[in-house]
């Protein structure tokens, strides 16, 4: 059997009507920019997320860079990210002109070793950026208690952790700034690109709202350096409708990564171990990783996808590797050892049982036939 790595079908088909019709009567309104349909999508985001605040935008690598300026990070300072972060949680650090620093991870659960944090603390310090991957939250108890201690900003990375909790508390209400991404395929995607910043800091949200418009706090007059990074109201639309739907979608989620707990532990407890969880955290599964320990990976990697199974790596090259990258290279071994191992099995709403055991039964194949 076939199994792509994601498909949006399901997701798609639960809001296409009434998506035709609200963007039909869009049009007849003739109003296309930041109109009602943003704000009504970022006070549901707000209320959902638990926060005073937020800011729709472009896509979540602009949250990330409009929350780290509004934090005041710019040139000169240093932030601290984890050494499996993704791209663009690294390179919003760098368009402000600061320098990203990398704490490595746990081996088990791939979060933040919160005690690697430290050490790189300095005079240039401006803030720490979580970032939440696979739909697992940080340790942010430690995380914020730490930069309270030095008082520093938190930015969390929520691209990947819409609802997911820790201690019982969303993500993107913890640090300062909560920056999510509504690509497509994220747990809450528009269709197209589209973004949001979270914040209780009215400050910072009246400058964020003026920075993603221009830098103007009303027309023509600029008083921040910006440019274009609105948030169009046909994603607005798409967003509002879909929220309805994200409660249950990420039960569904939470279903299929149980099925496929279950159903990995009945081949192997060793070859194949699904990425670690934290007791305190709610993981909303944006990704199922599991990681493959004493075979090549990308030899197993190769057979499941001969066999019609779509895998992905979440992220095979840390990038602070990256050709582009020349900053500081800080040593995150757990970070760099687990990108040659780490595996992402499809995972998406309305993925059948027969799917995940067909996934299961190759990757089982695909072990045995491969080499340690
Ligand atoms: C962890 C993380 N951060 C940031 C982003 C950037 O979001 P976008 O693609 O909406 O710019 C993504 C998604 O691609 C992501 O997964």
């Amino acid at each position: 059997m076939k199994v792509p790595f994601v498909d949006l079908t399901t997701v798609t088909q639960q809001v296409k009507a009434d998506y035709l019709s609200a963007v039909s009567a869009l049009l007849d309104k003739n109003h296309f920019i930041l109109t009602e349909e943003v704000a009504a999508f970022e006070q549901q985001w707000a209320a959902t997320v638990g926060t005073k605040y937020c800011v729709a935008v472009s896509n979540g690598a602009d949250a990330l860079y409009l929350a780290l300026q509004a934090c005041g990070v710019g040139a000169g300072d240093e932030v601290i990210t984890q050494g499996n972060a993704y791209n663009a949680s690294v390179t919003a650090i760098m368009r402000t002109g600061a320098v990203p620093r990398f704490a490595d991870v746990k081996a088990d659960t791939l979060t933040l070793d919160v005690s690697r944090i430290e050490p790189l603390i300095n005079e240039k310090t401006k803030a720490i950026l979580p970032v939440h991957l696979y739909g697992q939250p940080n340790d942010l108890a430690a995380i914020t208690a730490l930069a309270q201690k030095h008082q520093l900003k938190v930015i969390e990375d929520c691209a990947q952790a819409h609802l997911a909790t820790f201690e019982g508390k969303l993500v993107g209400g913890w640090g300062d700034a909560g920056a999510f991404s509504f690509y497509p395929t994220k747990n809450l995607g528009a269709f197209g690109d589209a973004g949001a910043v979270t914040t209780n800091d009215e400050k910072m949200y009246r400058e964020i709202l003026a920075r993603r418009d221009l830098g103007q706090v009303q027309k023509n007059d600029h008083r921040y350096l910006g440019t274009n990074m609105r948030c169009d109201p046909v994603q607005a639309i798409a967003l509002s409708l879909k929220l309805n739907y994200l409660r249950a979608n990420t039960q569904a989620r939470q279903a299929a990564a149980l099925r496929y707990d279950e159903l990995i532990a009945k081949i192997s407890g060793t070859v194949i171990t699904p990425v670690g969880r934290s007791p305190q955290a709610e993981h909303v599964y944006h990704l199922y990783a599991v990681q493959i320990n004493g075979r090549e990976r990308d030899a197993v990697m190769a057979t499941l996808i001969e066999q019609g199974i779509q895998p992905a790596i979440h992220y095979p090259t840390v990038v602070c590797r990256q050709p582009f990258y020349h900053g500081p290279k800080d040593s995150c071994p757990v970070a760099e050892a687990a990108a040659k191992k780490i595996l992402s099995l499809p995972l998406f709403v309305g993925i059948t049982e027969a799917q995940q055991q067909s996934v299961v039964d190759a990757l089982a194949a695909a072990v045995r036939t491969s080499s340690g």
